[in-house]
């Protein structure tokens, strides 16, 4: 019998962990589908995201992993997508290891591992450091690495 597994997040500045968890999810079974939450969900909880919801819920749409999307906009959602969408597996990282174990009386319940090194947040935090470096620093740094790069050639 076909397997269906969901996931949830918010997947905003879609990064390498996101796409890794995806090719997981896709392994796991025959159809993916992802509940991206949307800008009121993520307000409700006072993250505050790059990307709108309408884009990023078209970037995970189109990665070939996935072969669904619907929004995520209540925490008690999980109960009622699991039945009406028939799920088999509900699978999610490991930053949100034990909190979903409710579910299991419904379908599997999986923490998997996460992508070393990369997230959302830490992509942030570059891009601040990025920005704060003077613009003078940031074209002398690209002068020297030009002239390393002549001298290479
Ligand atoms: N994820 C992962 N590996 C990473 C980052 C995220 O496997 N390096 C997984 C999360 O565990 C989650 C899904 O990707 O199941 C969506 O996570 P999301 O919260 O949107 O991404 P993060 O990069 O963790 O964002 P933030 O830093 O804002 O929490």
């Amino acid at each position: 019998m076909a397997k269906t597994v969901i996931t949830y997040g918010t997947f905003d500045m879609f990064h390498i962990g996101h796409l890794n968890l995806l090719k997981r999810l896709s392994e796991m079974g025959d159809q993916v589908i992802v509940a991206v939450s949307t800008d009121e969900f993520n307000e409700g909880k006072g993250k505050k995201t790059l990307i709108p919801y309408e884009q990023r819920a078209a970037i995970v749409e189109s990665v070939k992993y996935v072969d669904k999307v619907i929004p995520e906009e209540t925490w008690e959602q999980k109960l009622t997508d699991v039945k009406k969408y028939n799920i088999d597996i509900f699978a999610i990282g490991k930053d949100w290891e034990g909190k979903f174990d409710f579910l299991k009386d419904l379908c599997e319940v999986v923490y998997l591992e996460r992508t070393s090194n990369i997230s959302t947040t830490e992509l942030k935090r570059s891009l601040t450091r990025f920005l704060s470096i003077p613009h003078k620093d940031l074209m002398k740094a690209f002068e020297a690495l030009e002239m390393l790069r002549r001298d290479l050639e």
